[in-house]
């Protein structure tokens, strides 16, 4: 029997006396308020994910989406586990990868919802990396005007960045996450051990978004990652779990401050002013998204520390992390060449759009930075030119 057939019914008596205005007076406010808080748990095993799910979905139906190489590695036994805990469970599985970011995929997702008994008070559980928990996401705030959503990430990345916040999208032609939204979800469950299978560039490549959060916002963060950084690589449980615990903690304390990002001057920008052209002109894909990141950020405290904002000995520490975990912080390391001409090029397109400005996180030490707009394309090419981007042509 599924659990929704043991929902109580019982007589709910409504009365109301709303005034009216005044004939001619003010004009009326519309007002909604919705409730956005949701936790953000962090288990070591499927047993206690499972659990945690069941407290999220209590009575709700669930309707699994993922992709099928999550789906091969823990889709599958997680799905057996919440049918054995009584749950009404469909799953959609995907192709892998950014490609099914994309409305053709949500299409299929809304038909996949449409023709099964999923109804407004169930659940959309989305299992996967960044890509399933944006599409996922996306797909739940607008199939019939919002269900609730849970993410259950499965990368680094997904796990200490992007489940976190409520931003779900898809790609369009002209852009990544063009088509999107802010939806929150009902609540986040990161499995650290769904990380043992994970490819080992895409683990550090997660890292990379924890050393930018450590850098803008936390000192004790920065050291914890700093004594602890061969157990995170070596897959350590409670070394991940802390990690993912509080990269949660600082991510909600940032983005609660403007979550629908109506100021741009964000500190959790590090290292995205050229981590995000890097990414445009390497065509999304041979770079990983924290190495691009890993890379801006190598520059940008070059710029810093040009500038005499940041010290030579914590430029040298963010340099020293960056490459310890294996990150790239030169040219020479990443795994695509980085024209320094094109890489230009589409920074300059950037500042177009932005009405003529550049915006860079500046980091001045651990848990401060300045944003300035005010780099000159001079700093930018000496800082480049001291990251081994081969000298402009042109
Ligand atoms: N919403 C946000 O705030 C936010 C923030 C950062 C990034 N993002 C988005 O996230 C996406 C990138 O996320 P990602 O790096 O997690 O990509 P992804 O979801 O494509 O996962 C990366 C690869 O890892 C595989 N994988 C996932 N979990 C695994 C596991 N446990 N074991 C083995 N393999 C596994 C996937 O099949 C895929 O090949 C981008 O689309 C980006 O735009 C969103």
């Amino acid at each position: 029997m599924s659990r929704t057939a043991t929902l109580e019914r019982t007589d709910f008596r409504v009365r109301d006396e709303i005034d009216l205005p005044r004939e001619g007076g003010g004009i009326v406010e519309g007002r909604a308020t919705r409730r956005e808080a949701y936790p953000i748990f962090v288990t070591g095993s499927l047993d206690a994910t499972v659990d945690r799910l069941s407290e999220l979905a209590g009575e709700a139906q669930l309707a699994v989406i993922t992709e099928e190489v999550v789906y091969r590695l823990h889709g599958r036994a997680l799905v057996v586990a919440l049918r054995e805990s009584g749950f009404a469970t469909e799953v959609h599985v995907l192709p892998a990868g950014e490609r099914s970011k994309s409305l053709e995929r949500a299409l299929e997702l809304w038909d996949w919802l449409a023709h099964g008994s999923i109804s407004r008070r169930d659940l959309v559980v989305s299992l996967g990396g960044g890509v399933i928990n944006d599409l996922g996401g996306w797909v739940a705030s607008g199939y019939m005007r919002g269900l609730p959503y849970v993410n259950l990430p499965t990368t680094l990345l997904a796990q200490v960045d992007g489940a976190i916040g409520g931003k779900v999208a898809v790609n369009h032609a002209v852009a990544k996450n063009l088509i999107g939204a802010f939806y929150q979800p009902t609540g986040v469950i990161s499995n650290v051990a769904f990380l043992e299978t994970l490819d080992e560039r895409q683990l550090r490549s997660g890292l990379a978004e924890s050393i930018k959060k450590a850098v803008i916002a936390s000192p004790a963060y920065w050291d914890f990652i700093e004594q602890n950084a061969e157990a995170i690589l070596a897959r350590d449980l409670p070394a991940l779990k802390r990690l993912v615990h509080c990269a949660g903690a600082i991510k909600t304390r940032l983005v609660q401050r403007d979550p629908y990002e109506e100021d741009l001057r964000r500190p959790l920008n590090f290292g995205h002013t050229v981590g995000h052209p890097l990414e445009t002109i390497t065509g999304y894909g041979p770079l990983f998204h924290g190495e691009a990141v890993a890379f801006g950020m190598a520059v940008e405290s070059r710029i810093a520390a040009a500038r005499g904002l940041l010290s030579q000995t914590d430029l040298d520490r963010i340099i020293g992390l960056l490459r310890r975990v294996g990150l790239p912080t030169s040219a020479r390391d990443l795994p695509v060449p980085a024209p320094g001409t094109r890489l230009v090029q589409a920074m300059e397109k950037v500042r177009l759009i932005r009405a003529g400005s550049l915006r860079y996180v500046l980091p001045v030490t651990f848990g401060e930075t300045v944003i300035a707009d005010n780099v000159s394309d001079q700093e930018l090419l000496e800082a480049l030119a001291r990251s081994g981007v081969e000298p402009l042509r042109g």
